[in-house]
């Protein structure tokens, strides 16, 4: 019987290591949580009250294929009181998750054979999708240094391609690109008629006053993603949203009517009422920048290294090579010994992320400072047993 090769694609392992952990916490065992990007807070009390009378006042049904009206124009005029920046509300589409941006944005702009650059580590969703399009991802081993952010050297040595993805916040490393670095990227993409594709779903999970910005101010051809699963809460809910250059407007609309009809309108109606509540949501924040001081200073005392500051999302990529060069072993042992679930970084990297975890840390400050414990007492453990 006939198979698609489109399917012959990586598995994501982020997901893996979930389903891992939850057949080991079926057998009995308590399981840490350190590998999804899913925020374990609630959204504020407000936003659950408003769904719950939505769901009393109306039917729900299909809504308009580009997202709810007044969902579109208030993410206009956020970047507008956020950014400064105007984008007409048309160019405005709410998605299945930024995750369904992302692959109607590749089906809009660019055909199978063509090429696409892309910083590594990178989530690992994106090659795996372009892959499935037929679009080539052209790894740039980003340096250590520069929080695996990407630069125009490096860019140019991929040689030519069609377009660019960046992601700032990154996931896995929490680095951010500059304004001026996006500035520079952007100059040199236009110049070259690649097109951009900028995820800032992490904007505003961010830290110590981190500078960023949106590449909608820089560049109007750009495909702008983001998401209401990280910053607002609402990951389960799979809503995002994408600002689509004028040229793709068109296509992008008729792709979304056919694929997917609308978005869920319960969670679009959670969504609006979301942006009465950010600071909330900015409260949120600065617990995740406590977990992270108390989880990068504990991983630091115990020997893991290169861990730059993630001054945004909620990740540490934590190099591991004075354990093991075996990063899906280690996770694996970490689970079965200690009960603490992060993800190797072979799923970020495949080239170098056998020396590399990821731990998460957008659970409860009990949670990571429970795995703090579990993880000093787990390599106090297996050092005594090598000696
Ligand atoms: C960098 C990045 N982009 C996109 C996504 C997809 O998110 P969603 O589809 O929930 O918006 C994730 C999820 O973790 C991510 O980390």
């Amino acid at each position: 019987m006939k198979t698609a090769m489109r399917g012959n694609i990586r598995p994501f392992e982020v997901m893996e290591a979930f389903r891992q952990a939850a057949l080991w916490e079926a057998e009995g065992n308590d399981v840490v949580h350190l590998s999804l990007g899913q925020p374990s807070s609630k959204p504020p009390q407000a936003v659950l009250d408003h769904v719950v009378s939505e769901l009393q006042r109306s039917a729900l049904g299909y809504t308009d294929a580009c997202g709810l009206p007044a969902l579109r124009e208030r993410i206009a005029q956020y970047y507008q009181q956020r950014y400064g920046v105007t984008i007409p509300t048309q160019r405005v589409f709410i998605t299945v998750g930024s995750s369904a941006a992302y692959f109607l944005s590749l089906l809009a702009a660019f055909d199978a054979g063509d090429k696409i650059a892309i910083a590594r580590p990178c989530y690992p969703a994106y090659p795996n999708i372009m892959e499935a399009l037929g679009i080539t991802p052209l790894f740039i081993d980003a340096d250590e240094q520069d929080g695996f952010q990407p630069n125009i050297a490096q860019l140019q040595a991929v040689g030519k391609v069609d377009g660019l993805l960046i992601a700032s916040p990154s996931n896995p490393t929490g680095s951010i690109l500059s304004p001026q670095q996006l500035q520079e990227l952007t100059r040199y993409c236009n110049a070259h008629h690649i097109r951009m594709l900028s995820d800032e779903i992490y904007h505003h999970v961010t830290y110590e006053d981190a500078p960023f910005d949106t590449v909608a101010r820089m560049d109007d051809k750009a495909i702008i993603l983001n998401s209401f699963s990280k910053f607002f809460l609402l990951s389960g809910w799979r809503l995002g949203w994408a600002v689509i250059p004028e040229d793709l407007v068109r296509s992008y609309e008729s792709l979304l009517q056919s694929f997917f009809i609308s978005p869920s309108a319960i969670a679009q109606h959670a969504a609006l009422k979301c942006f009465d509540h950010l600071d909330e949501m900015h409260t949120v924040v600065q617990g995740y920048a406590r977990n992270r001081d108390m989880l990068k200073s504990t991983l630091e005392a115990l020997g893991f290294t290169g861990l730059n500051n993630a001054q945004g999302a909620f990740y540490l990529y934590a190099n591991i090579t004075n354990f093991s060069h075996d990063s899906k072993q280690f996770c694996h042992d970490m689970l079965r010994e200690a009960n603490i679930c992060a993800v190797p970084g072979v799923d970020f990297d495949q080239k170098r992320g056998s020396e590399y975890v990821r731990f998460s840390f957008c659970g409860d400050a009990k949670d990571i400072h429970t795995a703090c414990e579990g993880l000093r007492k787990w390599l106090k453990q297996r050092q005594s047993l090598a000696s």
